[in-house]
């Protein structure tokens, strides 16, 4: 009777463990009179369900959200924000996005993205900001066509790369044609094609992350800064450390290109620096 029972017990509580969990959507009812519904920082491992489907701007940053699925997000066409940043986002149904074609914002910053999907973004013709920052991918996209951004003729402020970020390859950004503001984190980039990040004009604010490269690549640093330095450009490079000649050689390209003003942030620079760095730019 007594090993029974324990059999009984043991079977009971494998056949539990081994269900995978399928976790109930949860209601957000956090929706005011301008159809902002404010789902942020509630701890939903599920995107919730909303109690209005005319939703226009929708904050789920901050949550435990793992997945978006299929069918998620699909009622609330007429949604024009959506902010996914700071869950733990791993993956995303192709089609997830696909109704939303009046999406004008899209934050999918600091999640698990271990690849980005160009059938997330192929329908979001008014997209105009789209936030990547920040994830564990290794490059844009599965590389060749279509791109990513291929359908994001609408484009004007993108941010993308994290640490993990290895390869920025020529074609990546094709469909992206000119940006406010474009936010690289490449601090451990090892490759980048020259041009793919030629070809968008008129580009403004420009803010790049090139730790590693400065230290180890200079020839990589110099690449980008030709493709993003034009008269119209304002630089901003944040992270680094520059301490000698050589690493300042890089800026040449931008003295060339005449950009408009250049800013550092979070930078250090020995004395020998900062002299080069002047004579570099013919700042007398
Ligand atoms: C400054 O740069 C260092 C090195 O890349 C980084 O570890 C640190 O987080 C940065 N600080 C800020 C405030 O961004």
């Amino acid at each position: 009777m007594g090993s029974l029972s324990m059999l009984f017990l043991l079977f009971f509580s494998q056949g539990q463990s081994s269900t995978p969990e399928v976790e109930e959507r949860s209601t957000c009812g956090q929706c005011d009179e301008r159809l902002f519904c404010n789902c942020s920082s509630r701890n939903y491992r599920r995107v919730p369900t909303l109690t209005i489907t005319e939703v226009v701007t929708l904050d789920l940053s901050f949550n435990d959200i793992t997945t978006v699925a299929e069918d998620d997000l699909r009622e609330y066409t007429q949604l024009r924000t959506l902010d996914l940043r700071s869950n733990r986002i791993q993956s995303i149904h192709e089609w997830a996005f696909h109704l939303l074609q009046g999406l004008e914002s899209l934050d999918l910053s600091y999640n698990q993205l271990a690849g980005l999907s160009p059938a997330w973004f192929s329908k979001l013709l008014s997209l105009q900001h789209l936030n990547l920052l920040g994830n564990c991918y290794r490059t844009l996209g599965p590389g060749g066509a279509p791109s990513l951004f291929r359908s994001l003729t609408r484009l004007r402020f993108l941010r993308f790369g994290n640490p993990a970020l290895e390869e920025v390859r020529r074609g990546d950004l094709a469909g992206v044609i000119q940006l406010d503001q474009l936010e690289v984190y490449g601090n451990n980039l090892k490759r980048y094609d020259p041009g793919s990040l030629g070809d968008l004009w008129p580009l403004g604010v420009v803010t790049l992350r090139l730790r590693g490269p400065f230290q180890h690549d200079l020839a990589l640093v110099s690449s980008i800064l030709r493709d993003v330095s034009s008269p119209e450009t304002s630089l901003v490079v944040t992270d680094i450390l520059l301490t000698g000649k050589i690493s300042v050689a890089p800026f040449n390209e931008i003295n060339q290109r005449r950009v408009r003003s250049i800013m550092f942030q979070n930078a250090t620079m020995t004395d020998e620096a900062i002299i080069h760095f002047l004579k570099v730019c013919h700042v007398h």
